[in-house]
């Protein structure tokens, strides 16, 4: 019998790739974290650090962080790419099996990656990882289109060929739109106060060749059929071909922001 493929951990097929082309993310994004922090955090600890592209961000803060990634060839990368670095210090786990160091992190970050830890338990969890008064940062990117035409244009190919993704093209299946990060989720628990959330814009351009790879490592194209997936992306590299060749991809970075509170009543 063949085993369900598990698609929180179709990143780690692609983890070179996706290390190559994933965009990272812009500086603004940890300026508004040390601002709603109030200042820089002591000790830091990241859920589903993948290859380290939140990490190359947050590891500018100077400060000793943990990356809990659970997937073994997305952390080869990660470790390859801070090896020798004192500060910076890699947990091959699922954030659910993690153990926070006793007393909590100042800082609980997740890039691209929160959405995918058991929504049953994952606010306690944080609530658990965090020491009192300690601040709670998800973000991610959610991958629109610059131009609205090539958008409409490729709405029709995915409608075509893909519909089960076709409300998101260009985006993984649990891409996180700038409104659902469950910020509900954090608003209704007395473990976090001072729930926001704030945007931050950027465009980055994509050549054919290399928006293909990007598209590569979502997880929802990932999940795809391979044939079908294959006709996908020759179709939508042909349309992006017609039309320049570039591809503007508009990322709107969702930062949700929280704050644990004193009470340890779940
Ligand atoms: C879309 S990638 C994001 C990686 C990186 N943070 C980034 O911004 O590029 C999602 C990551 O979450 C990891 N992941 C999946 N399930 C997880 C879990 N239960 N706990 C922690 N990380 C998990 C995956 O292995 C993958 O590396």
């Amino acid at each position: 019998m063949t085993t369900p493929r598990d698609q929180r951990r179709v990143f780690g097929e692609v983890a070179d790739a996706y290390d190559d082309v994933r965009p990272g993310y812009p500086a603004e994004v940890l300026d508004r974290i040390v601002a709603y922090a109030g200042g820089v955090p002591t000790s830091v600890a990241e859920s589903g650090a993948g290859t380290g592209k939140g990490t190359a961000l947050l590891r500018t803060l100077d400060t000793p962080l943990i990356c809990v990634e659970p997937d073994p060839a997305m952390a080869g990368v990660l470790a390859r790419r801070f090896a020798g670095d004192d500060l910076v210090s890699v947990v091959v786990s699922r954030f659910e099996d993690w153990t926070p160091p006793p007393g909590g992190v100042e800082l609980l970050a997740s890039a691209q990656a929160w959405h995918w830890v058991d929504r049953t338990v994952r606010t306690r969890l944080a609530a658990a990882a965090l020491a009192p008064g300690g601040v709670f940062a998800a973000f991610g990117h959610d991958f629109g289109f610059a131009d609205d035409e090539l958008k409409t244009a490729m709405d029709a190919v995915y409608q075509r060929l893909a519909p089960e993704i076709a409300d998101k093209p260009g985006l993984p299946a649990n891409a996180q739109h700038p409104d659902s990060f469950h910020l509900s989720e954090l608003h209704v628990s007395p473990l976090f106060t001072d729930v926001e959330q704030q945007l931050v814009v950027s465009v980055v351009p994509y050549e054919t060749a290399r928006y293909l790879t990007l598209l590569t490592t979502f997880s929802g194209h990932r999940m795809l059929p391979e044939q079908r997936r294959h006709r996908l992306h020759q179709a939508l590299a042909e349309l992006v071909d017609e039309r320049g060749g570039v591809v503007e991809q508009k990322l709107t970075t969702a930062l949700c922001l929280a704050r644990r509170t004193g009470s340890d009543r779940a």
